[in-house]
């Protein structure tokens, strides 16, 4: 496999970070995950977006977020990919000896990967998940995509334990996210979601932007709202959304079973119309050739 390292191509085993970098000591860094279909970047402009907004929050500089269009290019085609995930992380850099405040004009470390994804015609219907409920006890910045993820690699692994492949967090008594995906429930044949630059915070999911915009070009009724805990027990589906699976059908929440327990109508026609609208932007054929 290959990566890139602060401007260049290099073997993955051949790449070196000191242990002084900030990302490794402290967290000190923010990400990216982008899904390319037929080397088309989806919601490659909101992902840079994003990576700006992580890079002003954090007041990380040194990196233009632009420059993921020629980062991606040159990967993708270094390692003969069409259909990838891109993962582009930023640190702080690296600062010898070890200090809570950082040394101003140090340069950023960048680092980041291709591997092989699905295409879009194998990526045919939602996959269908059992969830679990926890409190969310992550920091209260969720907006900045960082690297320090501690509190949702628990989260996962609590899940897992319990069978669960997704948690579904909740603050003072509101849903917020799924530990690495953003939350969508069918109530009264609408669709809700939380909302985004409000507390409890969450991340802005590209995926969930994308979607939005989805439901409303389909006429569906969309509604950004703070969702209580409580009205999960009243929901006809469950899904949640992000780059790597698009969506994926919640069919059971703590061992209570949603909906009819398989992909409810409203996930999988929303998941059709996305998939349709990624296939014309990224030129991609939505049928599978075998
Ligand atoms: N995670 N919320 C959280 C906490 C996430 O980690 C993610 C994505 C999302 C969905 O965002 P998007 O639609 O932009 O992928 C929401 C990525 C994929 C990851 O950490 O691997």
């Amino acid at each position: 496999m290959l990566c890139w390292l602060n401007d260049r191509i290099i073997e993955a085993e051949e790449a070196r970070i000191s242990p002084f970098d900030r990302g490794f000591l402290f967290g000190d860094g923010i990400y990216e995950v982008v899904q390319y279909f037929n080397r088309v970047g989806v919601g490659l402009d909101l992902h840079i977006e994003r990576m700006n907004k992580s890079l002003a929050r954090t007041a990380i500089t040194g990196f233009d977020p632009a420059s993921m269009h020629a980062i991606a290019a040159t990967l993708l085609e270094a390692s003969h990919l069409h259909d990838a995930l891109m993962y582009l992380q930023v640190t702080r850099g690296t600062q010898i000896p070890r200090a809570h405040l950082p040394k101003p004009g140090v340069p950023p470390t960048v680092f980041g990967y291709a591997i092989a994804g699905p295409s879009l015609a194998e990526l045919e219907r939602p996959r269908t998940i059992n969830a679990m409920l926890l409190p969310d006890d992550r920091w209260r910045r969720c907006a900045i995509k960082s690297t320090s993820l501690i509190a949702n690699v628990l989260a996962a692994l609590e899940g897992d334990r319990h069978g669960a492949q997704e948690v579904i967090l909740h603050r003072d008594g509101l849903l917020t996210e799924g530990s690495m995906t953003n939350v969508f429930i069918v109530l009264d044949g609408g669709l809700v979601t939380p909302p985004i630059d409000t507390e409890p915070s969450i991340l802005a999911g590209v995926t969930r932007a994308l979607l939005i915009e989805t439901a409303r070009a389909a006429g569906m009724t969309i509604q950004e709202r703070p969702i209580q805990v409580a009205e999960l027990d009243r929901a006809d589906e469950v899904f949640v959304a992000s780059t790597r699976r698009l969506i994926d059908a919640v069919i059971g929440i703590d061992g209570r079973t949603i909906g009819s327990g398989s992909a409810g109508s409203l996930t999988v026609q929303l998941f059709e119309r996305l998939r349709v609208r990624i296939a014309d932007n990224c030129g991609c054929s939505l049928h599978s050739l075998a």
